[in-house]
């Protein structure tokens, strides 16, 4: 058992606000999963900006084949967990599946994750109109939201898989007709996820939040991976847009400070981890 008495670098604690900032000073934001206290604790040292609690976490903690079996609870618990390790970076939840069904549902998901877990701010996934009814009612509320368009996980069925979105003119213009309604919504971010460089560009041009990309190309104002795909102990073929950042290195710090250097300095993402 290790006790927690290193100190984190001094950083000022990052805000919502600071996001909106850093977009208009072009400062790349760097964004990491984390699921528990102690590697919270290293995205805080390492002077991560966003630590996101995804529902990844059912595919790379829980072992299922999709994000989709997470449940509230479990969000909670993992939330709470992390909120336990981090002092400055800023802390998103991922809505799980169904738990945006409608309003009431989300509003109490939002609660639960700002107000008992430690969230600062909530990820839902979509456009359909009960999302962006939710994303106002959540906004109105004071809980800030995250969108999360393209390759959203939890639609795996409908995609047929894990399939890169936006690619014909009409899809393409879909996606951004979607941020466009995300960001009026009320969001305060939006993460995009598996879609083609070029319109992950145009989202980003268009839209006044700062967007995340993973699978979305170097244009993004932040990147974002899951967190085992960055330290390569993902089980299976690694996802063509992750880069295994321990390769090299000698310590679970070092690879998720080459991450934050690699995406302030524009030199990660490469070609080679983004789609046409
Ligand atoms: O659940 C998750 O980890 C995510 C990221 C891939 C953005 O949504």
């Amino acid at each position: 058992m290790y006790v927690q008495t290193a100190s984190a670098p001094d950083r000022k604690p990052v805000t919502v606000p600071g996001l909106r900032a850093m977009k208009a000073a072009g400062q790349r934001i760097v964004m990491l999963t984390a699921y528990d206290a102690s590697f919270a604790w290293q995205l805080d040292n390492a002077g991560v900006d966003v630590a996101l609690v995804g529902d990844s976490l059912g595919m790379v903690v829980q072992g299922h084949a999709s994000t989709l079996p997470v449940t509230l609870e479990h969000m909670v618990y993992h939330t709470a967990a992390v909120a336990r390790g981090l002092r400055s970076t800023l802390l998103v939840a991922d809505l799980p599946f169904m738990s945006d069904r409608d309003v009431p549902h989300a509003l109490e998901a939002g609660a639960r994750l700002v107000g008992e877990a430690g969230a600062a701010m909530v990820k839902i996934e979509g456009a359909a109109p009960h999302v962006l009814d939710a994303i106002e009612a959540l906004a109105a509320r004071a809980i800030p939201v995250c969108g999360h368009l393209g390759l959203t996980p939890q639609s795996v069925h409908k995609f047929g898989g894990f399939r890169i979105q936006g690619r014909e003119q009409e899809a393409a213009e879909r996606v951004l007709a979607e941020a466009r309604a995300v960001a009026a919504a009320g969001a305060d971010l939006l993460v995009l996820e598996g879609m083609p460089v070029a319109l992950a560009e145009r989202i980003t041009q268009a839209v006044a939040i700062p967007t995340v990309g993973i699978g979305a190309g170097p244009h993004c104002d932040g990147q974002v991976l899951v967190l085992h795909d960055l330290l390569g102990v993902t089980p299976g073929k690694r996802p063509k847009f992750s880069k295994d950042f321990l390769q090299g290195r000698d310590s679970v710090a070092a690879a998720i400070t080459a991450f934050a250097e690699a995406v302030r300095g524009g030199q990660f993402p490469g070609p080679e981890h983004s789609f046409l």
